[in-house]
């Protein structure tokens, strides 16, 4: 049913399907995960109470120019910002702006730079001063769901193994796994096929093959998986209010499991973020 299909020979649209990328599109991508990351690495520096969002986006803007690379979110599907900034029980898509950040808060930055025609497509939570208890939790379980998808995928395992993984463990945490958003594919274009659920059946959906590039990105709630967009179009909010997190890296199927391409230089994948040790 699903057709694989040589990245090099297919047209650079989602045709639904599969691209199989070589070892230049892996180069292409640890370039382009390593600015998105390196930039990440930078909003860990930006972020404290006081800190507006769209101070983090100006940011990405300018480092961006810096290195030659273009954010995707500017102008996608009428989207005018640089980055995604989703704060507290905003599950994503949050729109940057001039309020600034509070104590207690936490907020998850998506960057996706576009260089030399490869997507690095990654987010992190970030929390502002000194957080609760139950944030603190949440960040831990949503990280560790990522994770836990990333263990799962390799040749032989099926996009269902990765979200199976993922929600069996968030739900045994007693969160919340969202179903309304999805990882993706990703190289030279954003969004690709296949589609990556963070939820599902052992063995369903596609089988995960070597040159496969896609994110993993859970949106995990404290309380109930359930979302609604605002009227701006943009940012999801879950129906309860409850906390939502979310971590996402950009990966490639290798012979023997994956490689990240997003991985933060500097160690900053999962907070604590301890700052000025370089
Ligand atoms: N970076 C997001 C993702 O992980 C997509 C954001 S699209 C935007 O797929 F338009 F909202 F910016
Ligand atoms: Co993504
Ligand atoms: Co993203």
């Amino acid at each position: 049913m699903v057709n694989y299909i040589e990245a090099s020979s297919a047209p650079l649209r989602n045709t639904g399907d599969i691209r199989l990328y070589g070892e230049e599109a892996f180069e292409g991508m640890r370039k382009a995960g390593q600015l998105t990351a390196r930039a990440l690495d930078g909003v860990a520096e930006l972020i404290k109470p006081g800190t507006k969002t769209q101070e983090i986006d100006d940011f990405i803007r300018d480092f961006g120019e810096e290195n030659g690379a273009l954010p995707a979110t500017l102008n996608y599907r009428g989207y005018k910002k640089y980055t995604c900034t989703s704060i507290n029980h905003v599950v994503c898509h949050g729109i940057p702006n001039d309020k600034p950040l509070k104590e207690g808060d936490i907020v998850n930055v998506d960057v996706t730079y576009i260089l030399d025609g490869w997507y690095g497509d990654s987010s992190r939570m970030y929390p502002v001063g000194q957080i609760k208890r139950a944030a603190e939790r949440l960040l831990d379980v949503t990280y560790k769901s990522l994770m836990i998808g990333i263990d799962a995928s390799k040749p032989g395992n099926t996009t269902g193994d990765i979200g199976a993984a993922i929600q069996e463990y968030a739900e045994s945490e007693r969160c919340g796994v969202v179903r309304d958003f999805c990882g993706h594919g990703v190289g030279q274009l954003f969004h690709d096929a296949p589609n990556i659920l963070h939820y599902g059946t052992r063995g369903e959906g596609v089988e995960l093959k070597p040159g496969m590039i896609f994110t993993i990105e859970p949106m995990i709630n404290l309380g109930k998986p359930h979302v609604k967009v605002l009227h701006d179009g943009w940012t999801a909010v879950t129906r309860d209010r409850s906390l939502s997190a979310q971590f996402e890296h950009s990966i490639g199927i290798t012979e023997d499991g994956c490689e990240i391409f997003t991985l933060s230089p500097k160690g900053y994948d999962k907070p604590p973020y301890i700052l000025g040790n370089d």
